[in-house]
């Protein structure tokens, strides 16, 4: 591979090689700021061979278009690597990868991702950017969507699934592409999670929650790296020497390459940290961003800079050698249209196993966060009313990141529930909150009060024997761009709710929503609540075989709920402060107006049977082999077959840094009949007893370590032991 890449790396000149760290958008769609390049620019520059890349170019028809100039009318005739925002599906939509997340379950995740790169691929991309694998904290984030929650062991593991996913065992495989890891680091930390905000954490949280699932992901294999919007100790993480050469690169060996983040070069300029863009160009470049994003600053300046010695040519040639590299594994040297066939394109979309794999994933994302008793449903004998606009929405479910679903290509609630109850079912829309049709760049504008929808949803409650209410945040209100202040229901929702709940309380509702809400209200009043996300193409079949039964909800939150959003940044690992306790006077860690506790904890999620943990055993084999083993049973006391997600916490109680109160460092899915009980085991190794300092290095110290197993990250038994 060195060979081959050195050798033509030796037929480039100067312009041809800065030219494949030219990545451009395409004609058709956009996911950043307009930019103002005429069409004509960018074909002339990819005949001229100054383009290694393109985005947002989709199909075998756009593919072909570019690829064809790219390989036939440039000199050398490099094939263009094909990005596109393949985020959880291209035309048959997964849920939204928080969603998936809630799954735990690795395998599945690892299928949803290889689904996807089958479906995209046969469209012409060979590149996703993909796993966004960013740690957040903050639900008024709207990006909270798209990452797998708050954890950094939940999250490693479900990166390295869904870059093997993404990739496969052979990248020269048609249907697999190559993976990005995002965003390069920790755009999850803006402040006061408002989209491209600052961000300002400190060393211990960057390499033991930020770090770790970039990590994994680089371990497992991922071909490249996006660089991110945000700083980080006033640098600019595109300008970060320190997390793309001294971390990525050289400490953890990376040898793909690194893109930058849709004008994250040119916005150097916003920063304040480069006056002009050949100044941009230069800190990217030196800092180990390899491919420019859509500013074009590398095009129109690193050549100046090289010829008047400011930049050395090595840099741009290792930058090139890491492009040219995955391009060559890709297989694109030996057929540069071998995603191009539009025969495949046609066979391919929308098969019927990608919409199996869609719904089995469907069902074991959603939470169950509250029943007492109504849920399941009985499957006839019952009046059931379903409410709410998202209720009929067939295109909300697809989520902020669609890919190229069609609009309203998913099966809304209604017509999931409709398989079930026939024509007994009715439904009123109630208040009016969405627009028709709402767009992927555009803000959803919410509708104004509509108290006329709240009386119609209140005469329509009262005489049946359960309403499903449908509510919650479109696909379109998180994802880039849509922080929050409030973590509410848009519009009249809530009103609607508490309306209807005076003229009948048997209320099941269903939550749709990007990021956990609060949902305090409905905690204290309902009798059933049911987290269902954006679910995707399956998403009212997932929703309504879970409602009677046919599934019995497994999914677990990844992130989590808070009572209040003036409790956030929330998260259940959380540190000891010197005043953790409460006291009889007023000086302890709180808030006088709420709790401290998350309304749902991380890791909590209910089924229609129960679980119970016991015999909680430790054996100690620290000393000869380097291994604690945890065993612990579990019992499924119910009267359904279920499944449950076992969790492992451990707390490392006096370390020289401090340590959080609870740290996950084991998982397992385990599938229980009534009555079965089985033993599970854990193994503990230096890898989980240990923490990063503040320089980075791995410590593993002595002492008591407490360990808590349960079914989320609150009720758990706990041991002790020593190493
Ligand atoms: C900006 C987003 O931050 C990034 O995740 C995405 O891949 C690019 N736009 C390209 O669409």
């Amino acid at each position: 591979m060195d060979c081959k890449v050195d050798s033509l790396i030796s037929l480039m000149t100067l312009d041809e090689k800065i030219g494949q760290m030219n990545q451009y958008n395409g004609f058709w769609d956009i996911t950043g700021p307009k930019q103002d390049k005429l069409s004509q620019e960018k074909i002339t520059h990819l005949r001229q061979g100054l383009v290694g890349s393109m985005l947002n170019v989709t199909g075998v028809d756009e593919v072909t278009y570019v690829q064809k100039i790219a390989v036939e009318e440039s000199r050398l005739g490099i094939p263009l690597i094909i990005g596109f925002d393949v985020i959880h599906g291209f035309k048959t939509i997964s849920p939204i990868p928080l969603a998936e997340s809630a799954s735990w379950d690795l395998k599945a995740i690892k299928q949803s991702a290889a689904m996807t790169a089958e479906e995209a691929a046969a469209h012409g991309i060979n590149w996703t950017f993909a796993p966004m694998v960013d740690i957040y904290r903050d639900a008024r984030w709207g990006r909270v969507m798209e990452g797998a929650g708050e954890d950094p062991y939940l999250g490693s593991k479900i990166a390295t699934a869904r870059v093997k996913g993404f990739q496969g065992e052979d990248l020269s495989n048609h249907r697999t592409i190559a993976a990005c890891a995002k965003h390069f680091a920790a755009y999850g930390f803006a402040e006061a999670g408002k989209e491209y905000n600052t961000v300002d954490i400190g060393t211990s949280t960057l390499h033991n929650i930020v770090f770790p699932p970039f990590k994994a992901a680089k371990d497992a294999g991922v071909k490249t790296f996006m660089n991110s919007f945000n700083e980080i100790n006033g640098i600019p993480a595109t300008a970060s020497r320190f997390l793309q050469r001294d971390v990525l690169k050289s400490e953890w060996g990376f040898d793909g390459f690194i893109v930058s983040d849709w004008d994250s070069i040119g916005e150097l300029h916003e920063h304040g940290v480069a006056e002009t863009d050949a100044d941009a160009a230069s800190l990217a470049i030196n800092a180990g961003s390899d491919m420019d994003m859509e500013s074009g600053c590398y095009v129109n300046e690193l050549k100046t800079l090289v010829e008047s010695g400011a930049i050395n040519e090595a840099l741009i040639d290792d930058a090139v050698k890491r492009i040219l590299k995955v391009k060559f594994e890709l297989g694109l040297f030996e057929d540069p249209y071998k995603y191009c066939n539009i025969e495949r394109q046609h066979i391919v979309t929308g098969q019927p196993k990608f919409h199996d794999a869609a719904l089995g994933m469907a069902k074991k994302s959603i939470v169950l966060l509250k029943n007492e008793g109504i849920l399941p449903l009985k499957k006839s004998g019952l009046r059931v009313g379903l409410i709410g606009q998202l209720a009929a929405d067939k295109d909300s479910p697809l989520g902020g990141w669609r890919g190229k679903a069609d609009y309203n290509s998913a099966v809304s609630v209604y017509e999931g529930l409709k398989k079930y109850t026939g024509n007994s079912l009715s439904y009123e829309k109630g208040v009016d909150v969405f627009p028709e049709v709402a767009s992927f760049v555009k803000e959803v504008k919410v509708n104004p009060k509509d108290p006329s929808g709240i009386k119609k949803a209140v005469d329509f409650a009262k005489n049946k024997d359960v309403v499903i209410m449908v509510l919650g945040e479109h696909g379109f209100q998180s994802g880039e761009g849509r922080s929050r202040t409030k973590l509410d229901f848009p519009g009249d929702q809530q009103a609607m709710l508490e309306a209807v709940y005076k003229v009948n309380k048997n209320i099941v509702l269903v939550v749709n929503s990007g990021r956990p809400l609060v949902l305090t209200w409905a905690d204290q009043n309902l009798p059933a609540v049911v987290q269902a996300w954006q679910l995707g193409t399956q998403s009212g079949n997932a929703i309504a075989s879970v409602l009677y039964g046919d599934y019995n909800p497994s999914g677990k939150l990844p992130m989590s709920f808070p009572r209040a959003v003036g409790q956030l940044p929330l998260y259940y690992n959380y540190k000891p402060t010197g005043r953790g306790v409460m006291e009889e006077a007023v000086f302890w860690s709180h808030y006088i107006d709420e709790d401290n506790t998350p309304l749902y904890p991380f890791g909590y999620g209910l089924s229609y049977t129960n679980f119970n943990y016991q015999d909680l055993d430790i054996v100690n084999n620290y000393e000869e082999d380097g291994e604690i083993i945890i065993k612990i049973s579990v019992t499924n006391s119910g009267k359904l077959e279920g499944k449950e997600v076992v969790q492992l916490y451990l707390h490392d109680k006096y370390a020289s840094i401090t340590q959080p109160l609870r740290k996950l460092k084991g998982f397992e899915l385990v599938q229980l009949s009534p009555g079965e009980t089985k033993q599970i085991e854990f193994v503990l190794t230096d890898h989980e007893l240990g923490f990063y300092d503040n320089s980075g290095a791995f410590l593993v110290e002595d002492g008591e370590f407490d360990v808590h197993l349960g079914g989320d990250s609150k009720q758990t038994i706990k041991k002790a032991f020593r190493i």
